[in-house]
């Protein structure tokens, strides 16, 4: 079996982090050794007795900033952590990690991309930022990429790190029972997902259109299909041209 894909996440609150990560599709990926899932608290790296992580903006303005040192000490940490999983890689393999700061700063992540880092072997370590985010020189002393999720501002890193693993992991071979499933699916084909329906054959007066019960799956397909497209028309039509 191939080494498992590790995923690391650099955080202030481990225990949401770690409860998405032990659930669902995630936690199956675990169990069926395709994943690896390492969370660190960024407080155990913090500065003196009260593992002190953030502090006040020079210059003034708003908000804490998460200081250098301990996200620095957490990010040399989960290299060697990284590291540490040598032993279990073939020769050849590559263990340098990707480093990626979830920020509405950065590239926006999308499902070409989950598909591109799906089948990167490289593991990855998050670093979910926090308050009004990270002091600048952790970006310009490491080869850290900056990802968005979608441009708006959120809390923290914590969101985008996990959205970002799940629509990778969830592409990894086994992951799914179904293979055939991530490749039907919205965007990753030329059209959206088609509706769905199941039983009842009626709810509140609303049947499931007849062709999904006709067995005919030319016709089937073919209903998906338009319906798919008519969606997209309406919602989203820069995705059709
Ligand atoms: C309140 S935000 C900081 C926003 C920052 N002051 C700004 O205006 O660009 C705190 C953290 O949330 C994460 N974050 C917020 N929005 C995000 C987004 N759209 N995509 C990825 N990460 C995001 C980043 O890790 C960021 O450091």
């Amino acid at each position: 079996m191939d080494n498992p894909r590790s995923f690391i996440v650099i955080t202030l609150f481990p225990e949401p982090v770690s409860g998405m990560l032990n659930s669902s599709i995630l936690r199956k990926a675990q169990e069926k050794g395709i994943v690896h899932f390492t969370v660190l608290n960024l407080r155990d790296f913090g500065n003196g007795r009260y593992r002190s992580t953030d502090d006040y903006p020079y210059g003034g303005g708003g908000g804490m900033i998460l200081r250098p040192e301990p996200v620095f000490r957490a990010l040399q940490f989960a290299r060697e952590r990284v590291c540490g999983l040598q032993e279990n890689l073939q020769q050849g393999d590559s263990i340098l990690p990707r480093i990626v700061y979830p920020s509405p700063q950065g590239r926006v992540f999308h499902q070409k991309d989950a598909w591109a880092w799906s089948t990167d072997p490289r593991p990855i370590i998050f670093l979910a930022g926090h308050y009004e985010g990270i002091d600048e020189r952790i970006l310009l002393g490491h080869s850290i990429e900056e990802w968005s999720i979608g441009d708006y501002v959120l809390t923290g890193g914590e969101l985008p790190a996990l959205a970002m693993i799940d629509s990778i992991v969830r592409l990894l071979p086994g992951v799914l029972s179904d293979p055939q499933t991530v490749r039907n699916e919205t965007f990753s084909g030329d059209l959206f997902d088609y509706p769905q329906y199941t039983r009842p054959p009626v709810f509140e007066g609303m049947k499931v259109p007849d062709v999904l019960l006709s067995g005919d799956h030319a016709r089937i397909g073919q209903y998906r299909r338009e319906k798919a497209r008519e969606k997209m028309l309406r919602v989203r039509p820069e995705l059709l041209s």
